[in-house]
């Protein structure tokens, strides 16, 4: 989308700017070369439409721009990578301390950018409420350079 209509690409240097600000916070040494938006697309999720557990293989940092989120509708839930690592580990308290949940979800909100690094596994719950949730992903690669 990025590289076919203006207002996506105006939208991309915002993101440029914030995925910046995001990899210097991370501290990624990029060896002179840049991060770069690589993929971009619309997600139009009605009522009951979810987008189950994934990640972004290939891909650095991965995002989204809520573009509308009625209320009601989920955020984005994260999984920690360390699960498959807990084995014995007894079950946490309800409700824990958000540092030790093993799913944490983040809300969504009209006109937020939520950023992170592509390898965190994510899904977007079930919309329960009748208006539509739509938002715009993305992904960036290093050492990438637009087409
Ligand atoms: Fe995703």
């Amino acid at each position: 989308m990025h590289r076919l209509s203006p207002t996506f690409a105006r939208l991309e240097r915002w993101i440029d700017s914030q995925v910046r600000r995001f990899a210097q916070e991370l501290q990624f040494e990029l060896g002179g070369q840049r991060l770069a938006m690589t993929d971009c697309w619309v997600n139009v999720m009605p009522r009951g439409v979810s987008h189950g557990l994934h990640l972004h293989p290939l891909s650095v940092v991965s995002g989204t721009y809520y573009v509308s989120v009625p209320q009601g509708s989920p955020g984005l839930k994260f999984e920690d990578p360390r699960l498959d690592r807990y084995m014995g580990a007894p079950p946490r308290s309800e409700p824990a301390a958000v540092r030790n949940r093993i799913w944490v979800t983040l809300p969504a909100a009209s006109g937020g950018l939520l950023l992170f690094e592509s390898w965190l596994r994510h899904e977007v719950p079930a919309n329960p409420v009748r208006a539509q949730r739509i938002s715009i992903s993305f992904n960036y690669g290093w050492g990438s350079t637009k087409g």
